[in-house]
């Protein structure tokens, strides 16, 4: 069975995972694995070194390794609490990782406010959404295009133009002048993404962007990542959707417990006979 048959039972939580906790976090990618990733680290715009981040008494991540490269997309996938959110708040600098370094275009960033790497070109989608409620979805991206162009002329636009471009390319024209809190919650995370394409980023990290869509928004989402990738922005995504995993990502990162579990191309991690055990726990 490929772990694309496990999309439609959603989440997988850790208690539904199977044996020791402590066997599991003796798995790391190894041989082809590491070759593959290493492969990538030449080319990379965005580099993970050996981060690791403990809440407490929970190791969240332990010696993790990314590599994300201009013009495709690379898909960071894992059972719920793999910590998957928790690294891209490392990369974004919403959380101080304990141990390792964040790199971006080959300078270490690990010590930068998150304002300061959004002005280098990294934005993001949150899980949880963090639209403002009250204002309209315009009003919401032309905060982001107002920002952005203080920063640097990357675009001669006006921010009114930049925002109404972004509203339209993640197909959401038509709801522009509506609240974004009237929105249901698949649409409201197109705001943020159009939010995030406003600000004209070199690297897009999208937190399962896709969730709350239905199947035509989906592949309609899916076809606008490709496309952006087409033109040369990096996008690292995490998503629970295996089907449009499997089918738009160039290289999946597979955490589990915090550490990386697998890396290759889909195909290499679809039949990787650990990531099928974790992702198909209940059966093993
Ligand atoms: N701020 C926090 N404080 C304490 N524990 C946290 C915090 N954020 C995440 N965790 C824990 O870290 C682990 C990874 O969580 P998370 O990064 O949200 O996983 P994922 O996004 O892959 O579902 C989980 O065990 C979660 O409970
Ligand atoms: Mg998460």
């Amino acid at each position: 069975m490929s772990i694309a048959n496990s999309s439609s039972g959603g989440n997988i939580s850790i208690s539904q995972l199977p044996g020791d906790v402590s066997n599991s976090l003796s798995q790391r990618p190894k041989g082809a694995d590491l070759v593959a990733h290493q492969a990538r680290v030449d080319h990379a715009v965005l580099r993970v070194h050996e981060v690791g981040v403990a809440f407490g008494g929970v190791q969240a991540l332990s010696g993790v390794d990314l590599a994300v490269t201009m013009g495709t997309i690379t898909g960071l996938i894992g059972p719920n609490g793999a910590g998957k959110t928790t690294l891209f708040n490392v990369i974004t600098g919403l959380q101080v990782q304990d141990k390792g370094q964040v790199i971006l275009d080959g300078e270490d960033i690990s010590r930068l406010k998150p304002h300061k790497r959004a002005r280098l070109g990294m934005a993001r989608t949150f899980q949880r959404l963090e639209t403002f409620g009250s204002m309209t979805v315009f009003e919401n991206v032309l905060t982001a295009a107002e920002i952005s162009k203080s920063w640097a002329h990357r675009d001669s636009s006006s921010a009114k133009d930049i925002a109404i471009r972004a509203i339209d390319r993640v197909g959401i024209g038509a709801l522009a002048n509506q609240r974004a809190d009237s929105l249901p919650v698949g649409l409201a995370r197109m705001v943020e993404v159009a939010r995030a394409l406003a600000t004209n980023p070199q690297v897009l990290l999208l937190d399962e962007p896709s969730s709350g869509l239905n199947e035509e928004e989906s592949v309609n989402f899916a076809n606008l990542l490709i496309q952006l990738a087409k033109e040369g922005l990096a996008l690292l995504l995490v998503e629970h959707d295996m089907e449009m995993v499997m089918r738009i990502c160039a290289f999946l990162y597979v955490l589990d417990f915090g550490k990386l579990l697998a890396a290759g191309t889909p195909e290499v991690v679809q039949a990787n006979p650990a990531v099928q055990a974790a992702y198909l726990g209940s059966e093993q």
